[in-house]
């Protein structure tokens, strides 16, 4: 019977009709019933390895159409199927800026890096970011945007936590979803990534995380799932990591189960680049889309199509999936993009965006914002001028520009000491020329190494101190993707670091004069060890394009800082609940990372791995402050943290339970201090924790006031609904409240001692049961 409908299926291209159904026109089952098979595998597996058609030619493994671009869909005319192009990432449009042929540029704005718009817990910005953002991706004719990545920063060495938000589910979920939003309010889409578990890269593409459903869904699911039911991205990526043995891309329980069945998810699903081994399984699975898309991918699904090894129906299904997908885009559409986005007042957005997210972690006697008296500066530390403004790989961005912190400072009305700054400018081409340069297949891939810091001598140090004011050291550390971070070197400042802090401090101290330190950091770093030395210490991330100007606008005054930590900076990197299961990149030889790539081009070429890793999540749900809370661990500044120029009282929060049990707090704040601020009502939870396993306290809610005058206050209203007091409960599989009673904490960070507490009463109930997923390897 089946064999039947094939050779029926086969004879349709030879008939030509003179009037092709038309996708948008016509009923979508009308224009999948009128495609042949080839037609069929052109929409599966995307333009990469197919260069059948002009329409679908592709370079190397990017876009024909938008150039830079990471991928495109083929077009099928006859059908009315237009091609689409989708395009990284995170911080901003991936892009080639320059292209044959034309003078014009096509440069995008760097925004900050994913963390930073966590650092701001401000939903509506976030959103704001979103919107310029996806701008660019409708002026620059992309139809989908690679981005937002929200994995959780399970551990500090993970290379791509600068492309991830939190390693708290709930703010992770909430800001991912105002981005979503805010990108696809141009009428473009998102691709929600990489679902799920992909928390590192070492081996990446060879990794198999093995788990509970517990931990799953309660931490790492999470954020997928509220960015999912809030904000409807038009598509999910599946990540390149297994979960117990399956890859994520194979999984129908994780892609059909979860994401549809249980969550409501109606877009599409694609497989992130190379991802996954068993094309038929992914079709199976639900990933509907193969990208970049190989020929031999092509020739399997054609294969297990003409054998019967996969049904019609599951091919249709995922080829409904791409086709309302395709309708709703830009190309779809007719729109014809005017590659002009308006890149000036995008450079306004990171700036603030930037200033927004900055975390002062330390402010010794008011020593910022810098008084009027303070006007000459001299700026140490070689990132000063060679500012960071992202991290490396597709998470990257084509800028125009980076505003360095020295000419931040300088259009801030400062001046920079010449004689410090021509000694860094000399040095820094010379200390470049000298990085061993990486070799072999995979050079572009390696992790970006960055040049050791300069020697100062005394007599130089003795000069500046006399000649200026203050001093600023900025420390600069970046990642990207293909590598996690050095302990040695990345998480610890290196010794040369700590020379330059400890010399610089005790110079400008005995000339009465304080010291700055800016950490233009991708991520967390050890700071125990010589945070005594400086007067303030502020973490400005790796801030997007502006970055020098949004640390100049906070080091004035002219913004007062909000920004909160959103993991925590443990003491040492030894106590982090995950050590035991992380690779240690320190331990990895460059021969090793360059197998592990080797890895990622197998997928490639051959479509077979070796070396499979294991990373047990042994830590469980006890991720981050989570862990340190509950285990009465110490950190160096707990998740939530940061210090404002401003003071706020809080009003006695008001607590009430609906016949739900649904809590609604509020919580009046007043600016008692000096300067105009903003701040972050954070609202813990602490369970019963007696029928069930539960950490010491949880984030269940949060706001931020707007920019409060001083004297002002403003009330704000945080709900926190019944169903998210809930845990997952792997021996009945449902997600169940324990009865008893709960502590509602107003929270200056995850680590205040003295929250303002209210209690109530819940009862307890199951809220939801849910098939057996994510146990076993599936089949
Ligand atoms: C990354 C994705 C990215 C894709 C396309 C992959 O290597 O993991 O995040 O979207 O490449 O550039």
């Amino acid at each position: 019977m089946f064999k039947t409908l094939i050779i029926t299926f086969l004879a349709i291209p030879t008939l030509v009709c003179a009037q092709q159904p038309q996708l948008g026109k016509d009923p979508i089952e009308k224009v999948i019933n009128a495609m042949t098979l080839d037609e069929k595998l052109d929409l599966l597996i995307g333009s990469g390895g197919n260069v059948k058609t002009e329409a679908s030619a592709t370079i190397g493994n990017s876009s024909a159409l938008v150039q830079g671009a990471a991928g495109q869909l083929n077009a099928i005319p006859r059908l009315g199927i237009p091609n689409t192009v989708l395009a990284d990432g995170p911080a901003g449009l991936r892009i080639q800026p320059k292209r044959n042929g034309t003078d014009k540029t096509f440069y995008c704005t760097h925004f900050p890096i994913e963390t930073v718009m966590s650092s701001t817990w401000n939903s509506n910005l976030v959103r704001a970011v979103g919107a310029a953002i996806g701008d660019e991706v409708k002026h620059y004719g992309v139809d989908v945007l690679l981005a937002p990545a929200t994995n959780i920063q399970r551990n500090p060495l993970n290379g791509r936590n600068f492309e991830y938000y939190s390693e708290d589910p709930l703010l992770a979920g909430k800001i991912t979803a105002a981005m979503i939003d805010g990108v696809q309010s141009n009428g473009v889409g998102t691709s929600l990534k990489h679902f799920a578990l992909n928390n590192q890269e070492t081996n990446r593409t060879n990794n198999n995380v093995i788990g509970n459903p517990r931990t799953f869904r309660e931490i790492y699911l999470k954020p997928f799932e509220i960015a999912v039911k809030e904000s409807h991205p038009w598509t999910v990526m599946t990540s390149y990591n297994k979960i117990n043995g399956t890859y994520t891309s194979e999984r129908a329980d994780l892609l059909t189960e979860i994401l549809r069945h249980e969550w409501g998810f109606n877009g599409m699903v694609m497989t992130d680049w190379y991802g996954g081994q068993h094309t038929t399984m992914q079709m199976e699975a639900g990933n509907d889309l193969i990208m970049p898309g190989k020929l031999s991918q092509r020739e399997e699904l054609r294969k297990a199509i003409l054998n019967g090894n996969i049904s019609m129906e599951i091919i249709d299904r995922n080829i409904k999936n791409i086709l309302e997908y395709i309708i709703k885009t830009p190309r779809f559409n007719g729109y014809v993009a005017d590659n002009n986005p308006d890149l000036d007042a995008h450079a306004q957005v990171t700036r603030n965006a930037a200033i927004e997210g900055m975390v002062l972690l330390k402010d010794d006697n008011k020593a910022l914002p810098f008084t009027s008296n303070i006007k000459k500066l001299a700026a140490f530390g070689f990132t000063s001028y060679d500012f960071i403004a992202g991290g490396t790989g597709s998470g990257d961005v084509n800028h125009a520009y980076v505003v360095s912190l020295i000419d931040g400072l300088k259009n801030g009305g400062f001046s920079i000491d010449s004689s410090i700054k021509d000694s860094y400018e000399k040095y820094i081409p010379g200390a470049k020329a000298k990085m061993p340069k990486p070799q072999g297949q995979f050079a572009a891939f390696l992790p970006k190494k960055l040049i050791p810091e300069m020697e100062l001598s005394n007599s130089e140090l003795i000069n500046a101190a006399k000649n200026n004011d203050a001093a600023v050291i900025t420390i600069g550390k970046t990642s990207g993707e293909f590598g996690d971070r050095s302990i040695k070197t990345n998480f610890n400042l290196t010794d040369a670091e700590k020379k330059m802090i400890n010399d610089v401090t005790t110079v400008f101290h005995k000339e009465g004069k304080k010291v700055i330190v800016i950490l233009n950091v991708c991520g967390v770093i050890e700071t125990r060890s010589w945070i005594s030395k400086p007067d303030a210490v502020l973490i400005s991330w790796l801030p997007g394009q502006e970055g020098g100007n949004s640390v100049a606008d906070i080091l004035a005054g002219k913004e007062s800082p909000s920004g909160r930590l959103p993991m925590t900076w443990p003491v040492s990197y030894n106590d982090v609940p995950s050590k035991n299961d992380f690779p240690n990149p320190d331990e990895i030889s460059d021969d090793d990372l360059t197998n592990s790539l080797k890895g990622f081009s197998e997928i490639r070429t051959q479509g077979s791995r070796k070396n499979f890793d294991i990373t047990t999540y042994n830590d469980g749900i006890y991720v981050g402050y989570r862990y340190y809370t509950t285990k009465n661990v110490p950190v160096s500044f707990p998740f939530g943290y940061g210090l404002s120029y401003t003071s706020f009282e809080y009003g006695k929060p008001i607590v009430n339970k609906d016949n739900n049990g649904n809590i609604n707090i509020t919580v009046n704040v007043k600016n008692k201090g000096k300067m105009a601020g903003k701040e972050v009502v954070q609202v813990y939870v602490s369970a019963p924790g007696k029928d069930m396993d539960k950490p010491a306290r949880e984030l269940k809610g949060f706001a931020k006031t707007k920019r409060l005058a001083v004297g002002e206050s403003e009330t704000v209203t945080i709900n926190i609904p019944y169903e998210s007091l809930a845990s997952f409960n792997d021996q009945s599989n449902c997600w169940q409240v324990e009865s008893g009673i709960y502590k509602v904490m107003v929270a200056k960070n995850a680590a205040d001692m003295k929250p303002l507490t209210t209690t109530v009463y819940e009862e307890g109930k199951i809220t939801q049961n849910v098939r057996p997923c994510l146990v076993a390897e599936q089949k």
